[in-house]
């Protein structure tokens, strides 16, 4: 044992010593140059087109070139481009597409002159990009109008605006968007409340912002105010139900301003999209974008709003440079929710969350094996799909670190630490390394006693879970531990008054014996109602179950949620689940031949794969 840990150590040291190069590596997911050229500032003109499912119009680029470089190189993926121009007299240049990359797309070279300082191109995109989902009237709640949304992170901005397409470089932008009379637009920057006549829309986003953060959605949208500065946007259905579950977040707000400092975006609001939305939520700026699969009825699943809310300062304001870095957006984010979920609904509610949590970091590093290096913090997605990147090891292994830190140094030191690092880097992206050199900088301050009980390199360059990490024990989770031990012995019946709560029910669910009989699924199911749930985490960790042990009875509810939801984070594993016996396989086959239609490229490009 003492040797193993010895080579772990000798292992992560080189590693660290190998990363500090990395550091001048550039960005491996853009093609763009940014130490030659690069964008400050977008005005975007466009015109949303849902007979085409087309978006086409003109991208004009303010832009810098202190290396006098004679060519500017954007990101593109399936863009048709037109025509390029440059300065104010639109003067028209050359360009050029590079070869097609599977993951990155094509570099676009534009021709310009040490003088030139605006760019104008224009484009249309694929019917295939990337980012974009447009639904048809049936797959909307109103049934009546069709719907469009974006999802650019991490590189899919470049499939609906041709952009330097890392989040290293940042730019402001105003947009002019012309969409059809009876649809209101929004977007990742300050709003309308309401349609207008002409269906055209200004936007304007002040702040610098990287392109994963630009976002559009258009559709038949209402708006609700909940105070000041927060509120919802949703189908006029949705909406009611929405403000409802989202009353609290004005509280968020000021409770995460009393942590790190002032939410410096003006207002905050969430848009809650049709179900088919690929992710739980996207920390657009102001304007998070969320699932209504988080609208539970009970406010029991708003840790979501309270993780976007917190992209605000950690990844909004403080950028992870690279997608390697993904950790630095993530980890600190869950770290941050868990704060705000604890101030607003005090400390057993953040514990049980924690607990669950450290599940998903205890099964991510289970799967992927404890010395896999893609359970490292910083990550190596050269060549790869960023995609791949988004896992339990950035955001609960990253969680667990600032976890570590906070129980060797107090909340109150680490605090302070926090608000700084949000301040003193505002606006800008940040490496791994220029992270772990302000924490020795600013926290650890060359106490060697203090760099050991952390374990910095072992916990960012190195596998697995450090010995160091925090127990996390739930009192509330201790008794349904003793309930289960229990369980085949003293009778089911009066369990559902013991255990209630979301978090309950998931930690329940996900301890049962692993050799459930399909008689005790429908004995359970009897107490609990699972099947006909109507919180989706519940449904989705009651689902995989059912799918395991072959429980008929929920076989119906199942294909219903699989066709209705697009949420990636419940199709992965109920798919995965499906596909263990050749039965399921087919099952599984059968429902995707239906539902695909309903998903976004970003889920049914990984299901695909999964059913390949
Ligand atoms: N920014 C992420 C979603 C994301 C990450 C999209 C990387 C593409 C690449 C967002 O903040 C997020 O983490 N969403 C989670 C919900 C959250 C409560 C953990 C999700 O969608 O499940
Ligand atoms: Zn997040």
């Amino acid at each position: 044992m003492a040797l193993l840990v010895f080579a772990i150590s000798c292992n992560t040291k080189q590693q660290s010593r190998n990363n500090d190069k990395v550091q001048t590596e550039k960005d491996p997911h853009t093609f763009a140059e940014p130490d030659k050229a690069v964008v400050k500032h977008l005005d975007l003109d466009i015109k949303v087109n849902f007979d085409t499912k087309q978006i086409t119009g003109k991208a004009s680029w303010s832009i810098n070139n202190p290396a006098k470089t004679e060519q500017i190189i954007f990101d593109t993926k399936l863009l048709d481009i037109k025509k390029v121009t440059v300065g104010a007299d639109e003067k028209e240049t050359k360009f050029s597409l590079g070869t097609l990359d599977s993951i990155l797309g094509k570099p676009l070279s534009i021709d310009i002159t040490a003088e030139d300082t605006l760019v104008h191109i224009y484009y249309i995109t694929s019917r295939d990009a990337g980012a974009l989902q447009w639904l048809e009237p049936q797959q909307t709640s109103g049934k009546k109008l069709p719907f469009l949304f974006t999802q650019s992170q991490p590189i899919l901005a470049r499939s609906w605006v041709p952009s330097q397409d890392g989040p290293g470089i940042r730019f402001t932008y105003n947009a002019t968007v012309s969409v059809p009379e009876d649809l209101l637009a929004v977007m990742s920057a300050e709003n309308p409340q309401q349609k207008n006549a002409d269906g055209v829309y200004q936007f304007k986003q002040t702040h610098p912002i990287p392109s994963y953060l630009l976002a559009l959605a258009v559709g038949d949208m209402e708006f609700k105010s909940i105070d000041e500065r927060t509120g919802v946007y949703a189908e006029p259905a949705m909406l009611e139900k929405a403000a409802w579950e989202f009353a609290d977040m004005g509280k968020m707000v000021t409770a995460a301003e009393k942590m790190y400092g002032p939410y410096r975006w003006g207002r905050y609001d969430v848009l809650v999209l049709p179900p088919s939305f690929p992710y739980g939520g996207m920390e657009n700026p102001n304007l998070t974008f969320a699932t209504p699969t988080v609208i539970a009825g009970d406010r029991s699943l708003v840790g979501l709003v309270a993780h976007e809310l917190a992209h605000s300062w950690s990844g909004n304001l403080v950028t992870n440079a690279t997608w390697n870095d993904m950790w630095l957006n993530e980890g600190f984010t869950v770290y941050f929710e868990k704060r705000i979920i604890e101030a607003l609904y005090g400390k057993e509610e953040a514990k049980m969350q924690e607990v669950l949590s450290r599940q998903g970091l205890n099964d991510v590093v289970k799967e992927k094996g404890d010395m896999s290096k893609d359970t490292k913090l910083k990550g190596d997605y050269k060549r790869r799909d960023p995609e791949e990147a988004i896992n339990d090891i950035v955001y609960e292994k990253g969680y667990a670190f600032l976890q570590t830190i906070e129980q060797t140094v107090g909340r109150a030191t680490l605090d302070t630490f926090l608000k700084n690092y949000f301040n003193t880097y505002a606006f800008q992206s940040h490496t791994t390394e220029q992270f772990v050199d302000h924490l020795n900088k600013e926290l650890i301050k060359n106490d060697k006693a203090l760099a050991d009980k952390i374990m910095v390199d072992e916990w960012v360059y190195g596998p697995g879970i450090p010995k160091n990490i925090p127990a996390s024990v739930s009192e509330n989770f201790k008794r349904i531990d003793n309930t289960i031990a229990n369980l085949r012995t003293a009778p089911v019946t009066g369990l559902n008054r013991q255990i209630k709560s979301t978090n309950e029910l998931l930690y329940f669910i996900s301890h049962l014996p692993a050799d459930l009989t399909a008689e005790e699924m429908a004995l359970l199911d009897k107490e609990f109602k699972f099947t006909q749930s109507g919180n989706s985490e519940v449904q989705s960790a009651w689902f995989t179950l059912a799918i395991r042990h072959q429980y008929k009875p929920a076989y119906h509810s199942i294909e219903k949620f699989l066709t209705e939801v697009g949420r990636r984070k419940f199709l992965r594993p109920l798919y995965g689940e499906m596909i263990k016996t050749s039965e399921g396989k087919v099952w599984a086959k059968q429902i995707y031949a239906k539902a695909r239609a309903n998903y976004h490229p970003v889920s049914y490009t990984t299901i695909d794969e999964l059913l390949k």
